[in-house]
């Protein structure tokens, strides 16, 4: 039977709702609060504020891109965190109205762990273990995937993650937020061998990362040719900072995938856009790797990635769900089987 999922994200600035039947998306909506530019960053008090204004619209034009009835929805979903509290709520608590008033059950997503299977949105059974790197604004980790229940944490960021670096080295270079595909545009003019920034290394763990040091050399790098009354080589700089954090990137991605005898790679989030990124990995498919990228629609944050994983938890442990009283909504109709 097919099941009809109604999902909602608002970890962040942007404000997105989907429609699954199963694994396929029939919607997924996104407006994204592009007036944060102006601040350098996300102010949250405003995030927050902005999703009370456009949740309702985007909840709207998903159901009607998706010709369904929202009567016929049996699972409703958000992201639950990691991310900014006021921003959260909003989605939270409108997800689970709506799944009140729509006799739906409800279940409380975790944002990154919907990060890693968006890769695979559309997918009905996926092929584990997998190495994933899941690359955003807030997080850079790896993860072992051995079930969709069963993920392990091999590295993580010891300061900034490698998206926040992309968007303080843009900030630096007076460019707009975020940082990301302006880099990534301007790099394209730029010569990579340039200059050598850093690669930090964290001596506990090699599979952790490091990125404010990096970020910090720019700093000083951008410093002396003011200084010098020098005009800043700004393509440069941005060829050379997107080399050095993509093959820090890759380098322990690939230590993780043969320490865990892994040939399979998925690596997603916002940064995961980059095509210099994505031609680096893809590389490794002559060594008989298997590469997986999310499509670049599901690369920055999207209620598709959320509903797709709550579809995953459903399929494959549904029973496990419903006992342990995480599908949150004593009015349900979701049947069991
Ligand atoms: O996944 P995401 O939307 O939000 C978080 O969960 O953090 O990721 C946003 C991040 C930003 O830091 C942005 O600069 C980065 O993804 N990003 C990119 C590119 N597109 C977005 N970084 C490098 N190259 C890109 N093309
Ligand atoms: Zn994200």
């Amino acid at each position: 039977m097919a099941n009809l999922i109604f999902a909602i994200e608002t970890s962040c600035d942007e404000t997105s709702a989907a429609v699954l039947e199963n694994s396929q998306v029939l919607s997924n909506v996104i407006t994204s609060q592009y007036f944060h530019s102006k601040y350098g960053g996300i102010v949250p008090e405003l995030a927050s504020r902005a999703h009370i204004e456009n949740i309702y619209e985007i909840c709207e034009k998903a159901i009607e891109i998706s010709k369904i009835n929202r009567s016929e929805i049996t699972l409703v979903t958000a992201t639950k965190g990691p991310g900014l509290i006021g921003s959260l709520l909003v989605g939270y608590n409108f997800a689970k109205s709506f799944a009140i008033a729509n006799k739906a059950a409800f279940l409380g997503i975790d944002h990154i762990e919907s990060h890693i299977f968006s890769s695979f949105i559309g997918q009905e059974e996926i092929e584990f273990p997998f190495i994933s790197l899941v690359v955003s604004g807030g997080h850079t980790i790896i993860f072992l995937a051995e079930g969709y229940n069963k993920i392990k944490v091999v590295g993580n960021t010891a300061d900034d993650a490698a998206g926040e670096a992309f968007d303080k080295t843009a900030k630096m270079l007076g460019l707009e937020y975020p940082g990301g595909p302006i880099i990534e545009k301007l790099a394209k003019q730029g010569n990579a061998e340039f200059h050598k920034f850093p690669k930090s290394n964290i001596k506990t763990n090699p599979f952790d990362f490091s990125f404010s040091g990096i970020k910090t050399s720019v700093y000083y790098f951008i410093r002396d040719f003011e200084r010098n009354n020098k005009q800043i080589p700004i393509n440069d700089i941005c060829a050379s900072f997107q080399r050095a954090i993509i093959e820090v990137l890759f380098e322990k991605t690939v230590l993780a995938s043969r320490k865990f005898n892994c040939k399979i790679i998925s690596v997603s989030g916002g940064v995961s856009a980059n095509n210099e990124l994505r031609n680096k990995f893809s590389k490794l498919i002559d060594e008989g790797y298997k590469i997986y990228f999310p499509e670049k629609k599901y690369t920055t944050d999207n209620a598709a990635m959320i509903g797709y994983y709550a579809y995953l938890k459903y399929k494959h442990m549904g029973k496990d769900i419903a006992d342990s009283g995480i599908l949150e909504n004593a009015y349900a109709r979701f049947q069991y089987n």
